[in-house]
């Protein structure tokens, strides 16, 4: 088989637009459809393969659109359908994949169908559709377990005739029972109701939730993380990973297989390299989100066992691994990596590690034009982590702000009308994609020439590496098949090159010398 005979998203550079923080069209102050559309030309000069949107569902927006009332049907606030065809039509005339998120874990609680089982008895058809329980205690006033929220808080709340339900996330998102057939049909009728729009393909939320086991044990607290589900070694989550999700994931791949070219990528927060790889199996979800660069901190040897278990994870299924430094649920990198002009420069040479390796990039709006996390006044957070945890977790806002497209001052572009809907630095002007577009030094224009290189250069081929030996605090890896080699130096001090032609640095060089928190391609 020829490279071209490989499926596009094998290699494909994705890029996330979270659709709030991209470009508003209508001057709400919110991102919507039509934004995008607008700015398809700057997706296309940046060089990107694949768009995934994050959702535009019709939804109350008590998690920004992870709550959804309505899966086919855009929400007003987003745009609507016929808005979101036009942008798949010109999406593909520019050349780019359309994915879409879908939430299967759970429904808004404005959703038709909790509405319904609000209003019917407990054992009712109604509420069969998600997951009610009686309470524990004499008054059933004590949860039926101990679970706890991702977002904080228990992880049930009581409704009015005294039964609990089921929200492992915000009480707005009450969990689906996947025992139930109808939800399971109603999943069907939502792939097949975007894939016949042309959507290239899905961004499974939570695809290690779903499932839960038939009685409900409590959980470990220990189990307790923010983002995760994290399932590690010594502490089992029964709230995530449980094996009967991999029959959901099966009924989503057969849809997915009638529609030739089209794709599944799952958020999988599991820790463990064995369990992640079910979730990729050949008849299960094509590709799988696994977060370890985004736990890695910048060190050599944090980011090479960062990126040798992500291989070797999926190496026995045959799927491409995949690779994320931020998303819309974490800290945005330049500020993880110390933050500043430190941060940045570290940023900019973690940017040359990710697309030196073999499988699917997913870039995170903003994060080629640099941008830091923003810490954000109590009043602008916005996220339910913050109300949830008691004011104690400040959430994921400071990850979210708008983009800064041009000129001087707030919103820079992003909105007609000038307030964005998170308040954006007023610094951020020399961030702007304005600004940078120009400048030959600017991170915009180290993504450009890095995804232009990594597009035309066949030292990209292959999809294994191999490990030079370093010095302390470097690494040094070659692509097998077509021989691209990527240095990172996070020592304090220069280390000699590996021998090669420099095709791309993530900074200035210094003769024949790696400068600390620096990156290099050579072939
Ligand atoms: C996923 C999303 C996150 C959302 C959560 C609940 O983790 O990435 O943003 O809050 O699911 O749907």
């Amino acid at each position: 088989m020829g490279e071209d005979a490989l499926p596009w998203w094998q290699d494909a550079v994705f890029y996330q637009i979270y659709v709030r923080s991209f470009a508003d069209s209508d001057g709400d102050g919110v991102g919507d459809l039509e934004g995008i559309r607008s700015r398809l030309g700057y997706l296309e000069l940046l060089g990107v393969d694949a768009l995934w949107l994050t959702p535009f569902f019709r939804s109350p927006m008590a998690d920004h659109g992870y709550d959804v009332a309505d899966p086919r049907d855009v929400d007003p606030l987003f745009g609507d359908l016929a808005a979101f065809d036009a942008l798949v039509a010109d999406a593909h005339g520019h050349g780019l994949k359309v994915t879409i998120d879908l939430v299967p874990n759970h429904t808004s609680d404005q959703h038709l169908w909790f509405q319904q089982a609000l209003r019917s008895a407990p054992g009712s058809r109604e509420r069969a559709r998600y997951y009610f329980r009686d309470g524990k205690g004499p008054d059933g006033s004590v949860p039926p377990n101990n679970w706890t929220s991702v977002f904080g808080g228990p992880a049930w709340t009581r409704v009015p005739d005294g039964q609990w339900y089921l929200h492992l996330f915000a009480p707005q998102q009450p969990d689906l029972n996947w025992d139930d057939s109808e939800v399971r049909a109603d999943l069907v009728q939502t792939l097949r109701f975007w894939l016949d729009r042309g959507v290239d393909g899905f961004r499974i939320d939570v695809a290690h939730g779903m499932a839960k086991p038939a009685d409900l044990p409590d959980m470990d607290p220990g189990a307790m993380a923010i983002m995760a589900g994290t399932q590690s070694h010594e502490v089992v989550d029964p709230r995530f990973d449980n094996d009967g999700v991999h029959d959901i994931h099966r009924l989503i791949r057969k849809v997915l297989d009638g529609y030739p070219g089209t794709m599944a990528v799952g958020e999988i927060w599991v820790d463990r390299d064995d369990r992640f790889s079910y979730y990729v199996r050949p008849d299960e979800l094509h590709l799988g989100f696994n977060f370890k660069l985004v736990e890695a901190d910048f060190d050599a040897d944090s980011v090479r066992r960062a990126i040798d278990r992500s291989l070797t994870a999926v190496k026995a299924t045959g799927a491409a691994p995949t690779w994320t430094l931020s998303n819309h649920d974490v800290v945005r990198h330049v500020t993880r990596y110390g933050g500043g002009d430190i941060g940045t420069r570290r940023a900019r040479a973690m940017a040359l590690v990710e697309l030196a390796l073999p499988g699917v990039t997913y870039i995170y709006n903003g994060e080629e034009l640099g941008l830091p996390n923003v810490d954000l006044p109590d009043w602008a957070l916005q996220d339910p982590v913050w109300e949830r945890s008691g004011h104690t977790e400040r959430g994921r806002d400071g990850c979210r702000v708008p983009l800064p497209w041009e000129g001087e001052i707030p919103s820079f572009g992003f909105s007609r009308a000038g307030a964005a809907w998170l308040p954006m630095p007023p610094h951020w002007a020399s961030l702007t994609v304005e600004a940078q577009l120009e400048d030959p030094d600017s991170m915009l224009s180290l993504y450009r020439h890095a995804l232009e290189i990594r597009k035309t250069s066949a030292a990209f081929g292959g999809d294994d590496l191999e490990w030079y030996g370093a010095p302390p605090g470097c690494f040094a890896f070659r692509r097998k098949g077509g021989g691209l080699i990527c240095a990172l130096n996070t020592s304090a001090a220069p280390v000699p090159l590996p021998p090669g032609e420099i095709l791309l640095a993530s900074g200035p060089m210094e003769g024949n010398q790696l400068p600390p928190e620096t990156s290099v391609w050579l072939v």
